[in-house]
Parts: C-alpha cells; sequence; structure tokens
C-alpha cells in the first residue's frame, strides 16, 4: 500500500517508552511499547528518576524495533511527532530529546504533542470517520476530563476532577487492599467476581449540572472503611470490597459522561485512557449512551494506555495545519489541555 504521510512518534512521559509508526493518520504501521511497571511494582508506584534512566536504556532499541516492525526506512519519514507534556519532566526530557535530535538529523518537522491531545486522538485510530461534535472522557492514571471536541485541532474542557484522577483513587485503594500495582487491572479482576450491591460507598456529585469530578472522599471512605475493619479483626472478602469500590467510580464517570453529552447535544462519545480498558465501564457507558442514542467510541485497550500510536495519529492532524515545533521545545511537566488548540 502506498501511504502519502508517514510519522514517527515517541512517548515517554511516565513509565512506558514507546515508538511508532503511524501512516495517514490511521493506519499504526507499528506500535512498540516497552513497559517499566516490573521495576516501579515493587515500590507500589512509579519513581521519577528511575523511569527516567529506564527511558534513556529503552528509547534507542524501541525506535529501531519501531522502524523494522513496520518495514519503514528512515528517509520514508515525514515528520516526527513527541509528547512534551502533561507527565515526569525528567522522563518528557529523554524522549523530547531524541524526537529532537530525530527530527533535525532526518531533515524533517518536529511536532509537539500534548499527551491529553494524544490520549484523545485513539479515539481517531479507533474510528478516524467520526462525526464532529464529539465528547470525550479522558480517564487515566493523572487525568479525569470531559472535553468537547467540535473539529480537530479544538478542545474546551467541560469538567476535571477536583482533585485525584479516576485511575489515581483505583491505584491507591488498590494498594491499601494488598493488591499489585497498577491498581486498576487488579480491582477489575477482583471486582469481576464480587457482588456490587454488597457494601454502599459514596458517589460525589457535586452542584447539580457539573461535569467536574472528585473521588478523593471514596478514597478517604474506602481507607476507613478498610482501618476499621481490621481494627475489629474483621476479615472482608476482597472481591466484594473491589466489586462496590469499582462501580462507585464508574457510576460517576458514566452520568457525568451521559450529561455532557446530553447537555452539548453531541451524538457521539470517545472514551480513552488507561482506565477505560476497564471492561465493566465499557459495557455500562455503552448501555447508558445507547438508551440516550449516543455512541460510544473506545480504542483497543492497547490504545487506552500510554503508547506512541496517539501521539502520531494527533500529530498527522496538526500537520495537516502546518502546525510545527521548533527544536527549542521544552518538556512542560503541568502543560494543561487549552495548550493543546491549534486552530
Ligand atoms: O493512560 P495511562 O496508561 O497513564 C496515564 O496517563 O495516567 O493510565 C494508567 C491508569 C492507572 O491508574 C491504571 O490503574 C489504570 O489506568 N488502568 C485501569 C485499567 N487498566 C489500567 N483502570 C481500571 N481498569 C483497567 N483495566
Ligand atoms: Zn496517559
Amino acid at each position: 500500500m502506498m501511504y502519502r504521510n508517514k510519522i514517527l512518534a515517541i512517548e515517554t512521559s511516565c513509565d512506558e517508552t514507546s515508538a511508532a509508526i503511524v501512516a495517514d493518520g490511521r493506519y499504526v504501521l507499528s506500535n512498540i511499547i516497552s513497559s517499566q511497571i516490573n521495576v516501579h511494582q515493587k515500590f507500589g508506584g512509579v519513581v521519577p528518576e528511575i523511569a527516567s534512566r529506564k527511558h534513556v536504556e529503552a528509547i534507542v532499541p524501541v525506535v529501531h524495533q519501531a522502524f523494522s516492525e513496520a518495514s519503514c526506512g528512515y528517509n520514508e519519514i515525514d515528520g516526527v511527532a513527541v509528547t512534551y507534556g502533561p507527565g515526569l519532566v525528567g522522563a518528557l526530557l529523554v524522549g523530547l530529546s531524541f524526537g529532537k535530535a530525530a527530527a533535525y538529523a532526518l531533515g524533517v518537522p518536529l511536532i509537539g504533542i500534548n499527551h491529553l491531545v494524544g490520549h484523545l486522538y485513539a479515539g481517531f485510530l479507533e474510528d478516524p470517520d467520526v462525526e464532529f461534535p464529539l465528547i470525550a472522557l479522558v480517564v487515566s492514571g493523572g487525568h479525569t476530563s470531559i472535553i468537547y471536541v467540535p473539529q480537530h485541532g479544538c478542545f474546551t474542557v467541560l469538567g476535571e476532577t477536583r482533585d485525584d484522577a479516576a485511575g489515581e483513587v483505583l491505584d491507591k485503594v488498590a494498594r491499601a487492599m494488598g493488591l499489585g500495582y497498577p491498581g486498576g487491572p487488579e480491582i477489575e479482576k477482583k471486582a469481576a467476581l464480587g457482588n456490587p450491591k454488597k457494601y454502599e460507598f459514596p458517589r460525589a456529585w457535586l452542584e447539580k449540572n457539573s461535569l467536574d469530578f472528585s473521588f478523593s472522599g471514596l478514597k478517604s471512605a474506602l481507607l476507613n472503611f478498610l482501618h476499621n475493619a481490621e481494627q475489629r479483626n474483621e476479615k472482608l472478602s476482597v472481591n466484594d470490597v473491589a466489586a462496590c469500590f469499582q462501580e462507585a467510580v464508574i457510576d460517576v464517570l458514566v452520568e457525568k459522561t451521559v450529561l455532557g453529552a446530553v447537555q452539548n447535544n453531541v451524538k457521539t462519545v470517545m472514551m480513552v485512557g488507561g482506565v477505560a480498558s476497564n471492561k465493566r465501564l465499557r459495557l455500562r457507558m455503552r448501555e447508558r449512551l445507547g438508551e440516550e442514542g449516543v455512541r460510544l467510541v473506545v480504542p483497543s485497550p492497547e490504545l487506552c494506555t500510554d503508547n506512541a500510536a496517539m501521539i502520531g495519529c494527533a500529530a498527522y492532524y496538526k500537520m495537516r495545519c502546518e502546525k510545527f515545533s521548533d527544536l527549542f521545545l521544552n518538556a512542560v511537566p503541568n502543560l494543561g489541555l487549552d495548550v493543546g488548540n491549534y486552530q
């Protein structure tokens, strides 16, 4: 197949070193993801200094593998895309330095991509011809945001978490329950065997019609609940606790997203980010949106968690608007989504 455009994409914002070759913004020719999860597991979370070192070790082999799996030559690349924030500064700098060097050496443009915009574009890999306007729920370890997207390159945050992100709460509670890292998939496994009606945990709906989230109350409720049971020497069913806790997170994610879709009269919702790989969330979201006549687009789990293919897809649309970055581009650890706008 003849492609008109090929982008080398790099993602190193947290604990995955990833490189991809994406053609014409929709064909993933390769998407190599080298995860550091094993290294961080014994610390119960990502250790920033270790993450940077591991990125340095992995970046060259990962990029080589991306070229070889795509059967792509260096001279076929039309642009280099790289995540420049938000994320861990040391981790971001590894990918960014590599990306700049690659763009300079290959004599092609550099396209800096906001990690959140990247997550959102995983939805466009799933369905490149999706209709605008749409709403996206970006739900990951660092973010829980509802975003209005009227066209490519325009992102308006309608609501976001006021404290912890959904993935962060799953990770923290899982840790308190003695489950492994990352917590989301562990909670999902236990929850599948539990009764989601056994215990009642709080849901924070906030002000009427608000699309913001708050998960810290739920987190405290869970931590207290676990602590009290321990003090009373009460044996809890881990499966039931996981099921009820997961249900509390899902209820709020689903209802707020439905509200966002209805308020803005959109017919499509994209759900992206690591937590979007949760099967129960996918099922409940699809069912509820279906009742409102709204279609759900969710990428495959590999494209939900951090990966470079989504960065390459986002870069394709930015490149079409000739929005290039210069070689002075710096890492921005707390980059906001509004900075992702380019139209
Ligand atoms: O998007 P991601 O890979 O990295 C960030 O940008 O944060 O998301 C990681 C988060 C973690 O909190 C992890 O526990 C959660 O996604 N996660 C899940 C599942 N898989 C990953 N949460 C619930 N269910 C899952 N199956
Ligand atoms: Zn992410």
